[in-house]
């Protein structure tokens, strides 16, 4: 049986195999992505031509040290293919992302692309999205009113902290992770969520997905939105 990380890889470098030369790349955050990063790499200093525009901070940094180009959204508001990872996908493609905490930028860079890739290892596949707590980026301001509200709406939220601070995002805004269980209508309760005054973005990325790149362990599996 392979391992984890074998699985994360093997997802990450098939979706690497979409990039062409000239192609303006949104890169997504985490531990998947990771290895989209080291294998977009090796096709830089072998001459492939892109432009990346990263999703958070850490992205940008381990992009920069491997030679990719990075530019900025507002310089390149149309993205011809992103490759993102996520904490859950249903099997209609809907996903809960932000884990890492960097769900409003991939939100943003996602909604400007053209061709969303997500890759995955095959323990992020549910029936129902509900198992991972759905991260909600709320601003400092009135955050334990915002909790509330929050915990109004069927959930148990939990503030995300870093020692003993609140974790602060790219954005310096605060993350609730919201454990509401099954979440049988996953756009219904974004929009709902998006109404509560102080939440900026919510983990729920709806018909987002175009192409899924599972890692199993017996090979890797492709799923496009139908
Ligand atoms: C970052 O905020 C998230 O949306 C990530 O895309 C998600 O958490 C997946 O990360 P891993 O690949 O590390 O599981």
């Amino acid at each position: 049986m392979k391992g984890v990380e074998a699985l994360k890889r093997m997802a990450a470098e098939r979706a690497v195999d979409y990039v062409r030369d000239g192609m303006v790349v949104g890169l997504g955050t985490g531990s998947t992505v990771y290895y989209a990063l080291l294998k977009l790499g090796e096709r830089v200093r072998e001459g492939l031509d892109i432009v990346g525009i990263p999703t958070s901070r850490r992205t940008e940094e381990i992009a920069r040290q491997r030679g990719i180009k990075l530019g900025d959204i507002n310089d390149y508001p149309e993205i011809d293919l992103t490759i993102d990872g996520a904490d859950e996908v249903d099997s209609n493609l809907n996903l809960i992302k932000g884990g890492g905490g960097a769900l409003l930028r991939e939100k943003i860079v996602a909604h400007a692309t053209s061709f969303e890739i997500i890759i995955v290892d095959e323990r992020k596949l549910s029936e129902v999205l509900g198992s991972f707590p759905l991260p909600v980026e709320i601003v400092p301001y009135g955050w334990r009113r915002t909790m509330k509200v929050l915990a109004s709406h069927g959930c148990t939220p939990s503030l995300r902290m870093n020692g003993g601070s609140p974790y602060l995002t790219d954005n310096g805004n605060y993350i609730v992770d919201c454990a509401f269980g099954r979440i049988e209508d996953p756009a219904g309760l974004e929009e709902k969520l998006l109404r509560v005054p102080g939440v900026v973005e919510v983990g729920l990325f709806v018909g987002m997905c175009d192409l899924l790149i599972i890692g199993k362990d017996g090979g890797v599996e492709e799923v496009r939105r139908s």
